[in-house]
């Protein structure tokens, strides 16, 4: 596959940013390194590894290292382990914790952390850390990708700090779109490079690094790339804000808002992605993404009114689905509530910022009596500890006086609705994620709740 056309979308860029990628790039083997081993960098590393090129992948932690290194599935995404361990063992892929190697690479991927802090401003400190590291290579690399989400003006800032080097790198602000669950498919398949640049022959270059996506290459300065990535992530996070706010006057009207949202969404201007009424947008990107453009937005004097909203919106998801609850059970101290699912969304172990997570704290605090199950989550930070795990989502069930669908696992779609039946001691599904078929649960003897479906008859009012 060839490269995608290649837009500049600079109305009137100086005519050294423009640059067509170099096609006698592609194919060329190259010393590539990848700073930060999670999500983006590992999928980075290993992708560019299977795309021909040496790669040497740089982590500060030495345990997930180790892990790696040791052929343990790093639990991200059962397609990338699986490439990660093919990499190694063919020797294309080397791992450590060194920055060392990546002395005269062709380009560096930087993908550290970028979280936000108590204002929403990011907390760049893993960058500036690595950009340490980099002065400190002799001879420096050539270019320098940021591929970690970072606010605007940040890969100017690094270029400038980094020029004063004998030998400066280029710097490129080249932001990753993956999703978790789908992360390599999504970084072999994107649906578009930005490439944000101030030198054309570094620009292309990466464009070429890139060319077997075949994905349309955006070429444009740094701060341009990096404001996109903000705008697409805060875009998603207002389409989930406002089926949710949909949701609830659906309810209250008597119309179920899926099928709303499902008619709205065949229209191509709207589309059926991240309009789902649900527990709300977690996750590692989306809330802190949200959170630093708003950040953005004050520091400029300005007031984020719909990025606001999307976020007020959001918060009271968690609040709202307890409440429901409550009023279902008639109260909820002492009462045994069963949660499916912990990772932020299905297909995926990650739980940070999860809202099902928020959810078990919330039902915990309300004294509610609490067993979750997740297929993939691991240990999860600040979980409360009167809460319980069950191994399997029937054993979570057992006893329950309602049964809460937190994170939308295909598995639990796919549930023996007769069996939970039989195993819960109350009679209500609460489908915070909408996966279940209303029908499906009330043809099981079950009532049927879920955001912005209707109750019957007023109310909703479970067995106690
Ligand atoms: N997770 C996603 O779906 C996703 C998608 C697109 C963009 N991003 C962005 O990419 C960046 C990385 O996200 P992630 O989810 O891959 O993070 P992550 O938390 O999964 O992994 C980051 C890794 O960087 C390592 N690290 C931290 N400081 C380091 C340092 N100074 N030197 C070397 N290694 C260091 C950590 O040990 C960790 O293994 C963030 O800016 C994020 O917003 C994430």
């Amino acid at each position: 596959m060839g490269l995608g056309p290649v837009t500049d979308i600079n109305e009137s860029p100086p005519a050294t940013r423009l640059a067509a990628p170099d096609p006698r790039g592609g194919g060329v083997s190259l010393d590539l390194a990848v700073v930060g081993l999670g999500y983006v960098g590992l999928t980075t590393a290993a992708a560019l590894a299977a795309w021909g090129h040496r790669v040497w992948g740089m982590d500060r932690d030495p345990r997930r290292v180790r892990t790696l290194v040791e052929g343990t599935a790093a639990g991200l995404d059962p397609d990338l382990d699986l490439l990660v361990r093919s990499e190694l063992a063919g020797g294309r892929l080397r791992l450590g914790t060194d920055l060392g190697p990546a002395a005269g690479a062709a380009a560096v991927f930087v993908a550290v952390p970028t979280p936000a802090g108590p204002s929403g401003r990011p907390d760049l400190s893993a960058l500036w850390a690595v950009a340490g590291g980099l002065e400190q290579l002799e001879p420096p690399p050539r270019i320098v990708v940021i591929r970690s989400t970072v606010p605007v003006g940040t890969g100017d800032d690094l270029a400038r700090r980094l020029g004063r080097l004998a030998l400066p790198p280029a710097v490129i602000s080249n932001p990753e779109f993956l999703r978790e669950g789908t992360a390599l498919r999504d970084f072999r398949h994107p649906h578009r490079v930005v490439i944000g640049a101030a030198d054309p022959e570094a620009a292309a270059v990466l464009a070429s690094i890139y060319r077997s996506t075949g994905a349309p290459v955006i070429l444009t300065d740094r701060p341009t790339a990096e404001l996109v990535k903000y705008a697409s992530n805060a875009y998603l996070a207002m389409r989930v804000s406002f089926a949710n706010e949909l949701a609830d006057y659906a309810a209250r009207a008597g119309l179920d808002v899926a099928g709303v949202l499902r008619a709205a969404g065949m229209d191509p201007r709207i589309g059926l992605h991240y309009l789902g009424p649900g527990l709300g947008f977690g996750g590692p990107c989306l809330p802190k993404d949200l959170d630093a453009l708003r950040w953005a937005f004050r520091r400029q004097g300005l007031r984020p009114r719909l990025l606001d909203a999307a976020r007020q919106v959001n918060r009271e998801r968690v609040r709202s689905t307890v409440s429901q609850l409550q009023d279902a059970l008639g109260g909820l101290g002492g009462r045994a509530v069963a949660v499916w699912g912990l990772a932020f969304k299905g297909g995926t172990a990650d739980a940070r910022q999860s809202p099902a997570v928020a959810l078990v704290r919330a039902l915990v605090s309300s004294g509610a009596r609490v067993t979750a199950y997740d297929p993939a989550a691991g240990p999860v930070r600040g979980w409360p500890r009167q809460a319980c795990r069950a191994a399997d989502l029937y054993s979570a069930a057992k006893g329950a006086h309602a049964l809460v669908i937190a994170t939308d696992w295909p598995e639990f779609g796919r549930a023996d609705l007769e069996r939970v039946r039989s195993l819960l001691e109350g009679d209500l599904i609460l489908d915070a994620r909408r996966l279940l078929s209303p029908a499906a649960v009330q043809a099981a003897g079950l009532k049927y709740a879920g955001p912005g479906y209707p109750p019957p008859g007023g109310p909703l009012t479970a067995a106690r």
